[in-house]
């Protein structure tokens, strides 16, 4: 065998109990290009003592075969906090890499490509919030975790989709300012009653979902349970079965192995959920996160190899941000 053959044979089986993680994901064919940088990656993280955090969102192959922590925003936050290894890499979106950052400041965080960033991130700068303040003086400042560091110093206290509710009502007032997701607002305002000022952001994967996909999902597809994310419009979230953050959903469908399910969300955590409940089908309305996508293979490997791209944090900044998100991470 030639030499570079040899090479391929040696990764295929070096990382042939990786196959078996994502083989209903990834037909034989399509692996031996992962494979390389999949090995290549293992090979890095052991070399630079560095961790893989993925969002659920990430593709199978890097959720199942390189990350050492997969979750929601609530859990990568809460397991940042504890890595005791020297690099993180954050395989998501950039205002989750700042959160580690945050989190963590000894560590070095990387995310592999600069441009993941998040459209409700987009949607607000911490100015705004200081309009936002002078209007409704004395109203507590809720800030989603999609948003920058600097928007987060603006803040009393952060949430997550997995935690709003409760942060909400921990504050125990009659109103709140809520940025920048108008419909996560509207949701948390209906479930708890709080009157919730928004601000007019949205998830550009989440508001393209409206009620009558999910009536045609339900004539379609009769006895199909479906599952929305908080972020979806609130007349999505009244027509759902349930609605949680994506850990709550992928829960959702473990405990309760529905027969058919439909998750309103990005497209890859239905690749990610049905790997691991294969009892269970999946209907697949595709809307993909561009930001989330931009993270690849290729890129984590280049992350790991050149340590690129460093997360760095104004230290003006990361004080108060990094007070709002420990608040949040206090209420249980
Ligand atoms: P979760 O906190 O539910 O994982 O959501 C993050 C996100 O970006 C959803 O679009
Ligand atoms: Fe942001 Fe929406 Fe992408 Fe989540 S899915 S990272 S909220 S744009």
């Amino acid at each position: 065998m030639a030499p570079l053959d040899q090479n391929m044979a040696d990764v295929l089986e070096r990382t042939a109990p990786l196959y078996e993680r994502v083989r209903r994901m990834i037909p034989p064919i399509e692996w031996p290009g992962f494979a390389e940088d999949i090995d290549a990656i293992l090979t890095l993280k052991r070399e630079r003592r560095a961790v893989i955090l993925a969002h659920n969102y990430q593709t199978p192959e890097i959720f199942n075969c390189v990350a050492d922590v997969v979750g929601d925003s609530l859990t990568l936050a809460r397991k940042a906090m504890e890595v005791e290894a020297e690099v993180i890499v954050l395989a998501g979106v950039h205002f989750m890499a700042e959160t580690a950052k945050l989190l963590n400041p000894s560590r070095t965080v990387l995310i592999p490509d600069l441009r993941a960033g998040c459209s409700l991130a987009e949607s607000i700068t911490a100015a705004d919030v200081r309009l936002m303040r002078a209007r409704y003086p004395g109203v507590p400042v809720v800030t989603y975790v999609n948003t920058s560091a600097a928007v987060k110093a603006e803040s009393d206290i952060c949430c997550t989709s997995g935690n709003a509710r409760k942060v909400v009502e921990s504050l125990g007032v009659p109103r709140v300012i809520m940025l920048p997701d108008e419909y996560l607002a509207q949701n948390v305002q209906r479930e708890t009653g709080v009157e919730i000022i928004a601000w007019a952001g949205h998830c550009e994967v989440h508001e393209r979902f409206t009620p009558e996909d999910v009536r045609t999902l339900r004539a379609e597809n009769p006895g199909v349970v479906v599952l929305a994310h908080p972020e979806c419009p609130p007349a999505v979230v009244a027509e759902a079965d349930f609605a949680g953050s994506t850990a709550a959903m992928s829960d959702y469908v473990t405990a309760q192995r529905p027969a058919r399910v439909v998750l309103l969300t990005e497209c890859s955590m239905s690749d990610n959920v049905a790997l691991q409940n294969p009892a269970t089908s999946f209907v697949r309305p595709c809307n993909l996160c561009p930001h989330m996508k931009r993270i690849t293979l290729g890129n984590i490997r280049t992350a790991l190899a050149e340590m690129r791209h460093e997360v760095v944090i104004d230290p003006a900044v990361a004080g108060p941000a990094r007070r709002a998100v420990e608040r949040m991470l206090e209420v249980r």
